[in-house]
């Protein structure tokens, strides 16, 4: 019996990811469709003939010879390093003295500057698949109000946050503890949850950058609104992790820091989380927490090898990031791909596909959106739609796979910005490529 509020078929070759579980593995529908609604939800996947035999009256969007895929989440991203992407140093502390600060300082104000870069930083991620980031603004409230309205205008999901820090670094990019407070306070009530693609995130930038005040009052916010996300760094960088024993003598470990405020529960995304110990570990179980995995950063750094299978064996969630800018590219193919080798560096087996779910299905799961990152009966149609032909390497790679799994290895490789020809949230286009 054809659904009542079915409104139209989408057809193409349908290639994901189904469960975050690990060695789930890939799965592909060659003549795949997708009955939507008219909210952008799934009704059905199945067979074109079938589909299209059952729902003969719908309209169908056609896109035969292309790849349908879940369009991606990148679970860490700065703004305000939109324009130093690449830029060398020895490792995190120096390069954050040496480029970032000086350069996050241009992000603040409505400036035309601001609005041009939030344009831009937008129309970046929509152009590489990524229909969902999780992102801190720069420390500037009106400068992240900015960015809300082009995150608002676009239609794309985010879970955003003003990054809070009020010592070490330059006076231009310090805020103090009450100013924060307001423009946090300003942000959250205008923007987290205005629709359900719009989230707040307190965001101390990491333990370093703020005072016992600043976190105090941040802790404080958390915990009145259990609704909101936070998000910040955690165990990226020796050094790092030295300079917060000195910094906070009282505590357990750099993770307690967080802990002993309140800080950790699920909706807390942690941004690295790369040199820990079984303690940890126990601990970042225990609360809950997401693991946003940023391989370009880690490795353009120097940062460590993260630990990948052995946190998911132990049921840790894990997701993928890019961190630009110390991350190198907004491509979470490039991240993905990243992420197979830093694995096969630490003498570990992850497959394209248990990658692959840490950007799509994994991602919606644990930051709890269960009903995004996969196309299937129940699902949000968030999808991406790839062009075989966009690169003749792509082309000749996907030719010659012939499993699912060998697909996605291909696209792993040989797909970037170029391939994508459309984005689509709930259904609708938010990116077309000219
Ligand atoms: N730790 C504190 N701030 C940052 C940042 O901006 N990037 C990275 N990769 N690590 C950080
Ligand atoms: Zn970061």
């Amino acid at each position: 019996m054809p659904t009542l509020n079915a409104s139209e078929i989408v057809r193409g070759h349908i290639l994901q990811v189904t469960s975050a579980a690990l060695g789930h593995g890939a799965e592909e529908l060659k003549d795949g469709a997708l009955l939507l609604d008219t909210k952008g939800h799934i009704l059905k996947k199945g067979n074109f003939a079938d589909i299209s035999k059952e729902y003969s009256s719908l309209p169908v969007r056609d896109y035969s010879g292309s790849l349908i895929l879940p369009s991606f989440f990148d679970t860490h991203i700065h703004f305000p390093q939109l324009d130093m992407i690449g830029s060398c140093a020895e490792e995190l502390l120096l390069w954050l003295q040496r480029y970032t600060f000086p350069r996050e300082a241009a992000f603040r104000g409505r400036t035309q500057f601001v609005k041009d870069a939030a344009k831009n930083f937008v129309d970046e991620l929509a152009s590489n698949g990524t229909s969902f980031a999780v992102v801190y603004s720069s420390s500037c409230g009106e400068a992240t109000d900015v960015l809300f309205e082009e995150f608002e205008r676009r239609g794309l999901r985010v879970i955003l946050g003003k990054t809070s820090m009020d010592r070490h670094c330059p006076d231009e990019i310090s805020v103090d503890v009450e100013q924060d407070k307001a423009w946090t306070e300003m942000l959250i009530k205008k923007w987290h949850k205005k629709t359900d693609r719009l989230h707040y995130a307190l965001t101390p930038r990491f333990a370093p950058s703020c005072t016992n005040e600043l976190m105090a009052m941040l802790a404080k916010l958390h915990d009145d609104d259990p609704s909101l996300y936070m998000q910040t760094h955690y165990a990226e960088n020796r050094n790092e992790i030295e300079w917060v024993a000195e910094l906070y003598p009282e505590a357990k470990s750099y993770l307690d820091v967080y802990d002993s405020r309140d800080l950790l529960n699920s909706k807390t995304i942690l941004a690295h989380s790369i040199h820990t110990n079984a303690e940890d570990e126990q601990l970042l179980l225990e609360r809950d927490v997401v693991i946003s995995h940023c391989p370009t950063s880690n490795l353009f750094l120097g940062s460590g090898l993260f630990k990948g299978k052995s946190y998911l064996e132990q049921g840790l969630k894990v997701t993928l990031g890019t961190d630009v800018g110390a991350g190198t590219s907004f491509s979470q193919w490039q991240s993905m791909n990243e992420a197979y080798k830093v694995a096969q560096l630490k003498q570990e087996r992850l497959s394209p596909s248990d990658i692959f779910a840490l950007a799509t299905v994994a991602a919606g799961k644990h930051l709890g959106f269960p009903n995004l990152g996969c196309l299937e009966e129940g699902y949000i149609a968030d999808f991406q739609v790839i062009d075989p032909e966009s690169r003749p390497i792509l082309a000749r790679h996907l030719a010659m796979a012939t499993t699912a799994e060998e697909r996605l290895t291909a696209l792993i490789h040989f797909a970037d910005d170029r391939c994508l020809k459309e984005l689509n949230i709930q259904g609708q286009p938010v990116y077309k490529r000219a």
